[in-house]
């Protein structure tokens, strides 16, 4: 079996207009136990101030198909990122003559948490910084190497590998740091903010929608816990920022770039409203 053509069907469905279904279903009650072992928390009683009673994985919203190939280590192709990231770990590269491993050593010790809490405050930059930047500021510090540009292999294969050593730890923000609450108010309004010819929000489609089916897909909560998630319509493995891009896309508006300030404070509000959701990284979606 292709596992990569699963999502087929599902892309195909994709060419019809935008209008929301009528059907209307509730997430698939079912627990995700990876290889029958390591049970991940996919439902979490939400934060005060998110408006549901609970915050719920986008997991729960797929196929049995996209279910169990997310919970098959060997089936899922994303865990082929987790390798290539690894590595990319152990690499030297850059004037300095350094790997990521030169200075950390074991992954699996030295950032096993550490994914988790991003995006985090960054005082140098005084911006919320997601690992993507941290680790192109990295590279250039500490390795004296190339910046990835946003969404090379590389990126999402690193990226991938350092938040998959916080797989199955319960996402957490600190908005106290720095200015994040400001951040936090400013990924808000964003999140409520109509755009595009079909003036839509992502509360529109992810709160007003959420359990509808929009085409052939059925919406989330457009929580970010699985995030590089491995996409079985493209066969590959999709960054946040794609992901926010796309979702914007979908409303006929312009697109803000990756790591803009706009994306940032969104994925600053965003990654907090799923609070308590394990990381599932690499997620498999349609
Ligand atoms: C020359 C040594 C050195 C190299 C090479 C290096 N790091 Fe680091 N790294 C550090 C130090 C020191 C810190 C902690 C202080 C800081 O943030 O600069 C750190 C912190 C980090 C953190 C943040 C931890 C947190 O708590 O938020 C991440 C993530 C990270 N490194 C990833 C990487 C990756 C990925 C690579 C390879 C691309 C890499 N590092 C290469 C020295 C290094
Ligand atoms: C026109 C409807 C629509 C709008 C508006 C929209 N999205 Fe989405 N989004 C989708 C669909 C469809 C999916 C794939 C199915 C799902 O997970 O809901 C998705 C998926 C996502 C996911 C991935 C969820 C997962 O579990 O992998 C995130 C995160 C997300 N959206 C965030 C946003 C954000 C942030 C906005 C606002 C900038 C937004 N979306 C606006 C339709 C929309």
């Amino acid at each position: 079996m292709d596992i990569r053509k699963l999502g087929l069907a599902a892309a195909l469905g994709l060419t019809a207009g935008m209008a929301f279904g009528p059907a209307q279903s509730d997430p698939v009650d079912d627990t995700l136990v990876i290889d029958g072992e390591t049970e991940i928390t996919t439902r979490a009683k939400a934060v005060e101030g998110v408006p549901f009673d609970e915050v719920i994985s986008g997991w729960h919203y797929r196929t049995d198909e996209t279910r169990e190939v997310e919970a098959d280590s060997f089936a899922n192709p994303g865990m082929l990122y987790v390798e290539r990231g690894e590595e990319i770990w152990n690499t030297v590269d850059g004037a300095a003559g350094k790997s990521c491993a030169s200075c950390h050593d074991n992954a699996a010790e030295s950032m096993r948490g550490v994914g988790a809490e991003y995006p985090k405050w960054n005082a140098a930059a005084g911006k919320p910084y997601n690992l993507e930047l941290f680790i192109n500021d990295h590279r250039v510090e500490k390795m004296q190497a190339e910046p990835y540009k946003f969404d090379a292999a590389d990126q999402k294969a690193l990226v991938t590998f350092v938040k998959h050593q916080s797989f199955g730890m319960p996402v957490k923000v600190d908005l106290e740091a720095g200015d994040m609450k400001a951040w936090w108010e400013q990924g808000k309004e964003r999140y409520y903010t109509r755009t595009g010819q079909l003036n839509m929000s992502c509360a529109t489609c992810h709160e007003d929608n959420n359990g509808n089916y929009i085409r052939a897909d059925h919406l989330s909560q457009g929580n970010v816990n699985g995030f590089p998630t491995y996409r079985l319509k493209q066969s590959n493995m999709v960054s946040l920022h794609n992901r926010f891009r796309g979702c914007i896309r979908d409303t006929r508006a312009t697109y803000p770039a990756a790591f803009s300030d706009d994306l940032m404070a969104l994925e600053v509000y965003v990654t907090w409203r799923g609070t308590g959701l394990s990381v599932e990284t690499p997620a498999v979606r349609q």
